[in-house]
């Protein structure tokens, strides 16, 4: 039988474990020390630049490792509300061409744009996400495919006005959006996103909106029918098995819906007619 030690537990509490436990624990200890210290150190740089200020009201001791990470992406990715706003109106200089600009809201890890801008090449992206970690995985897939045609952008989709100018979006996605079941009022898609289309979507510019949720898809079609400027051009409740299946790309959320729960994607496209 192999010989134990007794040690002394995290909590304080005795505990007999073998000498190969030991070293194993040891290891994981000294792992997660390193982590801490490159972490408080990363925290320390952080603080020092300020960069927690664009985010949060007060510094914290530890930040999402993700925030550092934003940094690495600067071609690829704006987090600084100021740099953003800067460029309203002007995006097509940023992009450095005339070609149509698409906006996503709510990007998630990217796929979806990503994909869109690998596909179309003469088409300028913007992804609109908040959680850091999505943000850099978005623009790391971008800078690994050196696409020069997307952005990611650390903004509210509520907040498209402050820096996208008149008419200066052809097409506008959003895909499986939080249906805030109970705080409907919460949704991204309410006749407020509607008047802020008014400014920025160009006539003839379509909003693309996919969910699997039941409820978010019929308010949404009730919604259209209210609003002057806007007419559905085109609905399904099952998009995989519609004319549409073989130009959609997937998100990461279709994704799971798909192979997680064999769920039907429902899919409207919304044109600004005036
Ligand atoms: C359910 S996920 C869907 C992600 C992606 N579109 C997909 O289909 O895989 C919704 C995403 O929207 C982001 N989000 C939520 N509210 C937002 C807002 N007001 N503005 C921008 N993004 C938002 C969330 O952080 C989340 O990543």
């Amino acid at each position: 039988m192999e010989n134990k030690i007794e040690i002394t537990g995290k909590n304080g509490q005795r505990m007999e474990i073998t000498e190969a436990e030991k070293e194993k624990r040891a290891n994981i200890k000294k792992v997660n020390d390193e982590f801490k210290k490159i972490n408080a150190e990363k925290s320390k740089i952080i603080n020092e630049q300020e960069l927690w200020k664009y985010f949060f009201e007060k510094p914290k001791k530890n930040y999402n490792k993700y925030m550092y990470e934003m940094l690495e992406f600067p071609e690829y990715l704006m987090y600084n509300n100021k740099d953003v706003d800067k460029y309203c109106g002007k995006w097509n200089e940023f992009f450095g061409n005339n070609n149509d600009i698409y906006l996503e809201i709510g990007c998630g890890s990217g796929n979806f744009t990503v994909q869109n801008a690998e596909k179309f090449k003469d088409r300028n992206y913007i992804a609109l996400e908040l959680r850091f970690k999505r943000l850099v995985l978005g623009a790391k897939k971008s800078k690994k495919r050196n696409l020069d045609n997307i952005l990611f952008v650390r903004k509210r989709g509520e907040t498209i006005l402050d820096f996208i100018g008149k008419n200066e979006i052809s097409g506008v996605y959003i895909n499986f959006p939080d249906p805030w079941e109970g705080e409907e009022k919460k949704r991204v898609i309410n006749e407020n996103l509607f008047s802020k289309l008014d400014v920025i979507l160009k006539t003839d510019g379509k909003l693309f909106f996919k969910t699997d949720h039941e409820q978010y898809y019929e308010d949404v079609l009730e919604l259209v029918k209210t609003l002057e400027n806007y007419e559905i051009v085109y609905h399904t409740r099952d998009l995989h098995n519609s004319e549409k299946a073989n130009e959609n790309i997937k998100t990461e959320f279709e994704q799971m819906f798909l192979s997680k729960h064999n769920m039907n994607i429902k899919y409207i496209e919304i044109k600004k007619i005036k």
